[in-house]
């Protein structure tokens, strides 16, 4: 359709941007230099930026961004420019008639104070820190601020000695001194180029720990953990798995670190986890700050795998960059699946990809089959912030993962060697990555693209046939997916489908089917809308499982019993579809209300749960229910009560039936080691709470819980307790409650995990408590983590309190949805996302969130919620 033919909605909507619209920089900038006379009120930004423009675009006008800058003066070639050589409107700076490589010197003020937003300079606390991606470095300083353009920085910093004694930048140090009245300045040079994304800075008072790594080229790097005063020693545990990482990357893909020091700085602020800047990664403090009474053992595992995730991108992301920001998940997705394979090879794999599966169908499954679904490459957006989601990240990485399938490691190592290689100091496409992939592998690609163009989750119906005379097992696969709001059609997916046969005698058969689209056994490759393979030889109806390691993100339509579930749940080698077996039991069970479901599976984690072999954290994530997101979105219409009051009897149920066991499995593993934080005793720790919090639901007195909240020796242990107590509303929650609060103190972290507790509790009432809190101290709106133990934790993970039947919940998010969007509007817009499979509600609560997405529209907020509030009502 012609653009003349669009009728724009909302004309006020920020501008579409198109992929396809993209062309080349018109200028390039290779060399920057900065100076920042830091003050928190006041910062002067002296910038000189040496421009040259691309000979293919002769002509092509000079314009800068620059958003929200107090110019004070310009000078091009040493001739500084009058109001009538420029022109600064709506975020550009137009430089008419320049069109020769030049040098432009600008001087701006910024006023990191007033920054709420979290995007540029901005304060947290004692420290002057930046935070650039996606579109941050314009509100710093004029530059080319687009991905594509890269450049190698000089900076300098100065600032008071005393209220900003270190001095961070990227790259390397170069130099420092004194300077009169009290300052000192240091300079920092970045001999990588780089895109103004992972520009970063950080001033102020910090304490650090400190190592040496040295790479496998030998070259010896500095490595230092800052973070707020006193907390150095809470940096220990992210010091090493920084050296784990740095290790690890460089034996599984053969990546060495590339300076002389390797920065991490934590920050209370942070709108995000954590940034991979040049040389100077900036974390949110909750994914730094961990020790044995702050963090419990998955914020450990958080804290190693956000670490990890950071690093990697100083390879996939920072010496590879991205041509524009349609090309997001080419560093996110693949960086995504690059933390994945560091966690599984450090931690249990099994339990890595049940966890990460966890998130994917409960996050990106729902995105992809709502009203945000967009492609894992989209097609146009109007807030890029906006794009950062689950399908970017999470589809993303399994996007990467089904080529590692396809091509096995070897191939696969040589295609990321090959992209690494030819992109170095580039930026890359998502194209540009399959290239390479196909040439060092031969695997015919084509139509593998089309998992980075089209949305929505492929779903793969199956039929079974068995040929008792011939001996034959035949299997048909049809493949469709259904239509997204995004996108009307849909076609054909090149799907690695992993399959297994067991026999009669629960052993693995090993057939090779008889076509051609089996690349090795166990592995079909879809790619038509219906295929069938055919198995001989086959003595006894087998039966089949799919999906091993769940090898693509598609939903497996296939009609088994009750029986064979509870059986594949048992005599199944892989893990993932072990797991999955137990929870396709439990979804007719809590959904349809079938007996015959519930009870293969309670019998099903009886047996387990008796098996002391089993991984206990394998067994731990088998007793947990599908969580509310993934019933939800196993049925286009969802009755939030009904759903909610069946989770709640199973779960009751599971426990009265098998309470001795739980009990007993709960004492012996107490027992385990209960203060190691090694491996073998987290496992441990995790059934023994989950076996806690069964029990709790049926011993309504909570003398179990209560006495171990007391004992605790791991913060993991007495918050267990804490959240066994106030789910069962036991009798001595609030005491267990104060207890905690006066243990705390005013550590921050801590107190959100507090918060969280409270927001999350599964009952209606837990929202008065949310809205009791806005009117204490702990109300910090500026704060993201505040923002999200509080708002976030309730409306992403409270669904009784959001679904409130009287629309309190939707009330109280939309009443502050405009109060955050004004401080902070990514946080903001994320609130929003909570919602996005508003439609399957019932009609009443549509017509509550209707009604209330329209008051918000109407409002006006950031272009942020603007896009969000316009996808959410399409
Ligand atoms: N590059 C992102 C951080 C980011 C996100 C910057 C959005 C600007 C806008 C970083 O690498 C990242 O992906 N962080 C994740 C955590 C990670 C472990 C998945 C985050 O911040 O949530
Ligand atoms: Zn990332």
């Amino acid at each position: 359709m012609p653009d003349s033919n669009v009728i724009e909605l909302h004309p006020s909507a920020a501008p579409l941007i198109r992929r396809l619209d993209y062309r080349p920089p018109a200028w390039r900038l290779p060399r920057i230099e900065l100076s920042f006379e830091l003050e928190p009120e006041h910062t002067r930004v002296e910038a000189q930026l040496w421009l040259e423009p691309d000979p293919a675009q002769p002509g092509a006008a000079l314009v800068l961004d620059g958003e929200g800058l107090e110019l004070i003066e310009l000078e091009l070639d040493g001739r500084r420019l009058s109001a009538d050589d420029y022109r600064y409107t709506d975020g550009k700076l137009h430089l008419p008639g320049v069109s020769s490589a030049c040098r432009l010197r600008s001087v701006v003020l910024i006023r990191p104070l007033l920054n709420t937003a979290l995007e540029g300079l901005y304060v947290s606390g004692e420290l002057l820190l930046t935070q650039c991606e996606a579109e941050g470095f314009r509100r710093i300083t004029f530059c080319v601020d687009r991905p594509d353009v890269l450049s190698v920085y000089t900076v300098e910093l100065r600032a008071d000695a005393q209220a900003y004694p270190v001095l961070l930048a990227n790259g390397n140090p170069a130099s420092s001194c004194e300077l009169p009245d009290g300052r000192h300045a240091a300079r920092w040079h970045d001999p990588h180029p780089k895109p103004s994304y992972l520009f970063a800075i950080a001033a102020g008072v910090m304490d650090r720990v400190s190592t040496h790594f040295t790479t496998a080229e030998g070259r010896e790097v500095e490595v230092n953990v800052w973070a707020d005063a006193g907390m150095a020693a809470r940096c220990e545990y992210a010091l090493g798995a920084t050296l784990r990482a740095m290790r690890w990357d460089e034996q599984r893909f053969g990546r060495c670190y590339d300076l002389d020091v390797f920065n991490i700085v934590a920050a209370q602020d942070f709108t995000m986890g954590a940034m991979e800047n040049k040389g100077l990664n900036i974390f949110n403090a909750r994914y730094i700050l961990a020790d044995i009474d702050s963090a419990t053992d998955a914020d450990f595992e958080a804290v190693e795998s956000v670490i990890g995730h950071e690093y990697f991108h100083n390879w996939s992301g920072n010496r590879v960059t991205v041509r524009d920001w349609f090309q997001l998940s080419l560093k996110e997705g693949f960086t995504v699946f690059r933390d994945q394979e560091f966690t599984s090879d450090l931690r249990s794999r099994a339990v890595k990809r049940i966890e990460d599966v966890r998130m994917l169908r409960g996050r990106q499954f729902p995105e992809d089959a709502g009203a945000l679904a967009h492609p894992v490459r989209p097609d146009s957006y109007r807030e890029i912030n906006n794009f950062y989601t689950a399908t970017i990240y999470e589809k993303g990485a399994e996007v990467v993962r089904m080529l590692h399938t396809l091509l096995g490691e070897a191939s696969f190592r040589r295609g990321c060697d090959l992209y690494f290689e030819r992109f170095d100091g580039t930026a890359a496409s998502v194209d540009a990555f399959l290239d390479c992939m196909r040439e060092a592998s031969g695997h015919d690609l084509i139509q593998f693209e089309r998992w980075y163009a089209q949305s929505g989750t492929p779903v793969v119906t199956i039929e079974s046939q068995y040929d008792a005379s011939q001996r034959r097992f035949s299997l048909h696969f049809k493949q469709s997916t259904a239509p997204t709001p995004d996108q009307a059609d849909k076609q054909a997916l090149h799907i690695p489908l992993r399959y297994a046969l067991y026999g009669a005698d629960d052993q693995p058969i090993e057939p090779a089917p008889l076509t051609e689209h089996a690349a090795r056994p166990g592995l079909i490759e879809l790619r038509a809308d219906q295929q069938s393979v055919r198995f001989e030889n086959i003595k006894t109806p087998p039966l089949v499982s799919f999906l091993q390691g769940l090898s693509a993100p598609v939903r497996i339509d296939y009609r088994y019993t009750p029986a064979e579930l509870a059986r594949l749940a048992w005599i199944e080698r892989d893990p993932l579809c072990r797991w999955d077996a137990l929870q396709q039991l439990a979804l007719p069970a809590l959904l349809d209300g079938s007996e015959i479901h519930a009870t293969a599976l309670s019998n099903a984690l009886g047996s387990l749960l008796a098996d002391r072999t089993a991984d206990p954290s394998f067994v731990a994530l088998c007793w947990q229910l599908p969580e509310f997101e993934v019933l939800v979105d196993a049925r286009p219409r969802v009755d939030v009560d009904a759903v909610l009051d069946a989770r709640r009897s199973l779960l009751r149920q599971l426990a009265q039936t098998h309470a001795r066991l739980l009990t007993t499995r709960y004492t012996e593993l107490a027992q385990f080691d209960p203060d190691s934080l090694e491996p073998a005793p987290s496992a441990a720790r995790r059934l023994k709470n989950l076996c806690l919090q069964r029990l709790a639901l049926i011993e309504p007195h909570g003398a179990r819980a209560f006495a171990q909240f007391e004992r605790a020796g791991t913060l993991t242990d007495r918050l267990g307790a804490l959240a066994a107590l106030i789910h069962a509303s036991a009798p001595q929650t609030n005491a267990a409650l104060a207890v905690f609060k006066a243990r705390i103190g005013t550590d921050l972290l801590l107190n959100d995990k507090w918060i969280g507790l409270l927001a999350t509790r599964p009952a209606a009432e837990a929202l008065d408590d949310v809205v009791a809190l806005l009117d204490t101290p702990h109300w910090q709106p500026r704060n993201p983590n505040r923002v999200r133990a509080l708002l976030g934790s309730f409306a992403r993970s409270n669904p009784a309190a959001l679904h409130r039947r009287d629309g309190a919940g939707y009330a109280l998010l939309f009443s502050q949805v405009p109060i955050i969007d004004a401080l902070n509007p990514q946080v903001a817009s994320r609130l929003l996302g909570a919602l996005e499979t508003w439609r399957r509600l019932d009609a009443d609560r549509q017509a509550m969130i209707e009604a209330g997405l329209h008051a918000l529209r109407a409002r006006g907020l950031s272009r942020d919620c603007g896009e969000m509030l316009e996808r959410l009502l399409a």
